[in-house]
């Protein structure tokens, strides 16, 4: 046995006590559920124009707690099998790989094809009745974060090993440490995935010395698009850059799976007749090594729809053997050196930075009146003014958008502390003393909320509440889905609190749109319909 110690604990921490299992998930939810409690009331306080919205957090504290504990006493007797079934039932075999409005037969059936049955299609997938998900039949606890990171249980997640090493990704290379475990990276010096020579060769291509510049530099959150077993991601987050996963619905060696199992943002997305669900310039980078997107197809439409979601003055970072740029259907002229995406990038006013083995920086424009400077003909022609006001999961448009917000503010223009300038607030129509309030409310509702869970996160590392947290950070809690973010003061408050966590802000699509407000303050988030 190789194994060391630790790791052989580790390993005993998820045998023979499946109950355990149950009260964690269980848990998580009640996390969610207090963030869902916490966000209407502070919305309700919002409407009323309460006066002392922090005794209503104490208030709803002491009922949290009071609920906890009933909560608790309920899941214990329902995890030693005393009342199996309530009311929901779990769910036949058959339905272990739903993902609420994707389903593929179902699409066919329906008559979607040319790739669009891999789409997003709620109307076609809804299922007519309630059950639980079961989880796999090996699920496994996932390690602590940050181990839980580079480590996973080859059991929680749908992929073979030998999909794992017949995969052509840029990650490819990985340490397989026990016969049930995957492992992506080591944090201790070994660069087995080449992925810290990556960041740092695309730093410095877009002239920084180094990768731990990316922040100073502007860039805070980077899209990656089909983002392999998610370790270009995994490093950056740890470079304090918000990186996103995102790829299409697979059934089989699902990158977001694989992505969430570490503990990484991730979402399902699918660029093939419909935009992503972002507002247009909410990114800094786009990345794709190899994500499987032809980018010359379809006129352009894709590079159009990076460049929807890119900032002024965002990069587009493209890693893709250059033969596959060459002699594509977007037309290069004859005889001219460029590949068809390098002239199509010109058209939509991204400049070539540097080029380098099969990587490619383009830099798309700050300044709107590159638009109106173009000279070649077949230009894409900029939106209608009202465009960008659409909701999202609109069709793919080839107009260039964003070039009238408010919003289209250089990516380097813009104030780099983390706090955003009461000009930033007024960009999105927000009072700065709004938006204080909110701040001190999240503020101290995550010192209620970290207090309560307290004895939960650091069940294994007992510390007193009020105490700080044992460091390396042990708690359970990796990620946090905020189900009605409004601001993002949760997110704020986590990171003002330096919790090793992160949020995923969802803005229901009923309530005023506050996701353009929550990516510029360089979080992650999503619009949403919860029904
Ligand atoms: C997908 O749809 C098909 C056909 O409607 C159905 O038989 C199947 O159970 C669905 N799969 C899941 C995972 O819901
Ligand atoms: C960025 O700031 C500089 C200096 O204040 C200004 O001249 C320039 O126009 C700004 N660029 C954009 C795109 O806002």
């Amino acid at each position: 046995m190789r194994s060391s110690g630790s790791h052989q604990q580790l390993l005993n921490f998820g045998r023979g006590r499946p109950p355990l299992n149950w009260l964690l998930l269980c848990f998580i939810s009640f996390l969610a559920l207090i963030v869902i409690l916490g966000s209407s009331s502070s919305s309700t306080l919002n409407s009323i124009g309460s006066s002392s919205p922090v005794a209503d957090i104490y208030k709803n504290y002491r009922r949290l707690k009071e609920q906890a504990t009933n909560d608790f006493l309920e899941i214990r007797s329902l995890s030693s099998g005393l009342s199996r079934s309530r009311e929901l039932e779990l769910c036949g075999k058959e339905r272990e790989n739903y993902v609420p409005c994707y389903n593929v037969s179902a699409s066919v059936l329906a008559g979607f094809n040319d790739g669009e049955e891999f789409g997003r299609h709620c109307d076609v997938s809804r299922v007519g009745y309630r059950c639980l998900v079961r989880p796999p039949k090996d699920y496994k606890i996932p390690l602590r974060w940050p181990s839980g990171r580079d480590v996973i249980w080859s059991g929680n997640v749908k992929i073979t090993k030998d999909q794992f090493l017949a995969s052509g990704s840029l990650t490819k290379r990985l340490m397989l440490l026990e016969e049930n475990q995957i492992a992506f990276h080591s944090e201790d010096g070994m660069n087995i995935d080449g992925v810290k020579d990556y960041s740092r060769q695309i730093a410095e291509m877009i002239g920084l010395g180094s990768d731990s510049d990316f922040v100073q530099a502007g860039v805070r959150t980077v899209l990656d698009i089909g983002c392999g077993f998610g370790s270009f991601g995994a490093h950056l987050l740890s470079l304090n850059v918000m990186t996103v996963c995102t790829a299409a619905y697979e059934v089989f060696g699902s990158q977001v799976q694989l992505a969430l199992e570490r503990g990484l943002p991730a979402f399902i997305g699918n660029f093939n007749s419909r935009q992503l669900p972002f507002p247009p310039l909410s990114f800094d980078m786009v990345h794709c090594a190899q994500c499987g997107i032809d980018w010359d197809s379809k006129g352009g439409v894709f590079l159009v729809e990076v460049d929807r979601l890119l900032k002024p003055g965002g990069f587009f970072v493209l890693t893709s053997p250059t033969s596959k740029l060459l002699g594509g259907s977007l037309g290069a002229k004859k005889g001219s050196m460029l590949t068809p995406v390098e002239e199509f990038s010109e058209k939509i006013c991204w400049s070539l930075l540097a080029q380098q083995d099969e990587t490619f920086v383009w830099q798309k424009t700050s300044e709107v009146h590159c638009y109106t400077s173009r000279k070649q003909g077949g230009l894409p022609p900029l939106c209608k003014e009202d465009y960008d006001a659409q909701a999202y999961y609109q069709p793919l448009q080839s107009c260039i958008s964003g070039t009238t917000s408010n919003r289209w503010v250089s990516m380097q223009n813009r104030s780099s502390g983390l706090q955003l300038s009461s000009t930033e607030l007024a960009v999105h129509g927000v009072h700065p003393e709004d938006f204080l309030e909110d701040t001190q409310i999240w503020r101290s509702a995550l010192r209620n909320y970290w207090s309560l869970l307290t004895p939960l996160i650091f069940s294994d590392h007992p510390k007193r509440p009020g105490d700080e947290d044992p460091l390396p950070p042990f708690n359970m809690i990796r990620n946090v889905m905020d189900m009605n973010a409004h601001y993002g003061g949760l997110n704020a408050a986590f990171m003002e609190a330096e919790k090793s966590a992160w949020v995923m802000n969802v803005v229901p699509i009923k309530t005023t749109n506050t996701l353009p407000l929550i990516l510029d303050q360089g979080f992650a988030g999503v619009l949403h319909d919860w029904m």
